[in-house]
């Protein structure tokens, strides 16, 4: 890590340390917390979230399909999707997001790609016009309090045979007590929930699923590895 990358972390580093605002509707919280965050946030979060590209890759996105991202961000995976089926060729790819702040981002992102709609609206409620073949939420669902909701939500909107994927912090059967609980306490200050429901709830909606429980470094923790889930689920 370079001098120059601290510095131009230091915003971000600065605002993750203030932890999520405490008030205001959830909608608020968020754009209190990504707004100051969200030119650089790209750049910071390849380094913290990983296992992206490989979820985008697990979810076998068949030509022309409609497909549902439920807490876009920046919109980020739109090149991961790019690398395995050129966006172009897809039927429609809805971006769904809350936060203001980082739909202005994934709104430039998109710029002319007819088949992209980028959408603001909260993940328990919006509703595609009709079924979706792929539905995925990458370091999102963690950030949603009604997370239930949204699964119940994302599985609704899933047409048979579509597939659900997600790739998410949690808390591991396998970890240590006193290791879950420093991760909840380290991501929950910035209003990430991190949960051991989450995995058991999708493999039991799920039958047919595929799950990879992994870790990997987190920025400027060094030696220490966050616990994180990979998870693609097929609607019955
Ligand atoms: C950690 S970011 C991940 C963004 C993106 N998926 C990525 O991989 O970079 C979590 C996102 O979930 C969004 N979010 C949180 N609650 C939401 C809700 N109820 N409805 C829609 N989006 C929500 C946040 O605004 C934020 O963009």
């Amino acid at each position: 890590m370079s001098l120059a990358d601290f510095a131009a972390d230091a915003g971000i580093l600065l605002r993750m340390l203030r932890g999520l605002p405490r008030n205001g509707s959830h909608a608020e919280r968020l754009e209190g917390f990504y707004a100051p965050q969200a030119e650089r946030y790209d750049a910071f979060r390849t380094r913290l979230l990983h296992g992206r590209d490989a979820l985008i890759e697990a979810l076998e996105i068949p030509a022309a399909a409609r497909v549902v991202e439920l807490g876009c961000g920046t919109g980020r995976n739109l090149a991961a999707i790019e690398q395995v089926r050129p966006v172009a060729t897809l039927t429609s790819i809805q971006l769904v997001d809350l936060c203001p702040a980082l739909l202005a981002v994934a709104r430039q992102r998109v710029r002319g790609m007819s088949n992209v709609e980028v959408i603001e609206a909260d993940a328990t409620l919006w509703r595609p016009a009709v079924p979706v073949d792929r539905v995925f939420l990458s370091y999102a669902l963690t950030m949603m309090p009604d997370w239930s909701a949204v699964l119940a939500n994302a599985y609704a909107m899933l047409a048979p045979g579509g597939r659900l994927g997600l790739v998410d912090f949690h808390l591991p059967e396998s970890g240590s007590r006193l290791g879950n609980r420093f991760w909840q306490a380290w991501f929950g200050h910035d209003g990430v929930a991190l949960s051991g429901e989450h995995l058991p709830a999708l493999q039991a909606a799920f039958p047919d699923s595929l799950t990879r429980e992994c870790r990997a470094a987190v920025p400027y923790l060094p030696g220490l590895r966050a616990p994180y889930y990979l998870f693609v689920g097929v609607k019955p």
